[in-house]
């Protein structure tokens, strides 16, 4: 059987390399800048599988023109970057890096929430210019975390590490999703299950862990954030477009409420510069799952998703396994 042809729209860690080399013939986009668009057109045509980053559309206009491919696999957990059902018109199989990312995102959230919290970046700022007369007893007094009520949107993987992490700061920890888990795994996070608009009303901190889908598209926006407490903060580790950036700038320079800590932005890369002027927001530019470990496995799941597939097996992380109903993965 010949070996599959993979095009990788990054050069990966050397770990993922060295398992795709093994068995595929791969070819690596390796330049400093991200592919263009055209080019990973041209590229992709080719191509049974590909291996792409969040900021490449797998859309009709790639899949038609790729009329060998048959696995996309993205290195993230979100994939809004794939459109599945597409996807699966054409028989490509989508996977993503669910299960391996969870804490150090949790972490990152964690990190900024306190930050924001603390006022780390304005006291930090403050130090580095040269300019801080010493301490004083009024002095950059920000929010305590702990024994105040986090509410968290979302509660998949990432969200339950948040929960988990919350009990350590003696948190009240209140949760919303689409569906409520067991009994079993509320008691032992000691989260409550609540209604969209208690967590407005009743958190001082609210974390968002939702995939970017057409109903969580601006779920936080100009009639959430009125209905949040004045000293509460948002905090953004998911996907930027979850939040309204206009109207989350007019909720903190109206004081609706009290700051923000984004790690990601409605229009990325672009940052509203009124944004960053603002104190009371602490931004990190979509860092959430990057550790050296993390993004290493990352990358080690996308390949093993191709490799499982043209092996005949199931790609461990499959989006829409209706396309290898009755098939067996060859390449041509
Ligand atoms: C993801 O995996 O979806 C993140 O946004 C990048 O880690």
């Amino acid at each position: 059987m010949p070996r599959p042809k993979v095009l990788i729209t990054h050069s990966l860690f050397e770990p993922a390399r060295k398992a795709l080399d093994e068995k595929c013939d791969t070819e690596y986009w390796t330049a400093a800048t991200h592919i263009p668009r055209a080019e990973l057109l041209m590229r992709v045509a080719d191509k049974d599988a590909l291996i792409c980053l969040l900021t490449e559309k797998v859309d009709e206009e790639l899949l038609s023109k790729a009329p060998r491919l048959r696995i996309a696999a993205t290195v993230s957990v979100g994939y809004d970057n794939l459109d599945i059902s597409a996807c699966t018109h054409h028989k490509v199989a989508a996977t993503n890096t669910p299960g391996v990312l969870d804490d150090t995102t949790a972490d990152t959230a964690w990190m900024i929430m306190m930050a924001a919290a603390r006022r780390l970046s304005e006291a930090e700022t403050w130090l580095r210019s040269g300019t801080w007369p010493g301490w004083d007893l009024d002095q950059l007094c920000g929010a305590d975390i702990w024994g105040k009520t986090l509410g968290i949107v979302g509660f998949g993987r990432i969200g339950r590490e948040m929960a988990r992490r919350a009990k350590g700061f003696r948190m009240r920890t209140l949760y919303h999703d689409a569906a409520r888990v067991g009994s079993e795994i509320e008691s032992k996070l000691a989260a409550e299950f609540v209604s969209f608009d208690r967590i407005l009303f009743e958190s001082d901190f609210i974390t968002l862990h939702v995939p970017l889908t057409a109903q969580t598209h601006h779920l936080f926006g100009t009639k959430t954030f009125a209905q949040m407490k004045p000293t509460a903060y948002v905090v953004n580790t998911s996907r930027g477009p979850v939040v309204d950036e206009a109207a989350l700038l007019e909720a903190i320079k109206s004081g609706k409420i009290a700051g923000a800590a984004l790690d990601v932005f409605e229009f990325e890369p672009k940052v509203s510069p009124e944004l960053l002027a603002l104190k009371n927001v602490v931004v990190t530019p979509h860092i959430g799952s990057a550790s050296l470990e993390t993004r290493t496995k990352m990358a080690l799941v996308a390949a093993d998703n191709v490799i499982a597939l043209f092996e005949g097996r199931r790609p461990p992380t499959l989006i829409n396994p209706e396309v290898l109903a009755g098939q067996t993965a060859t390449s041509s």
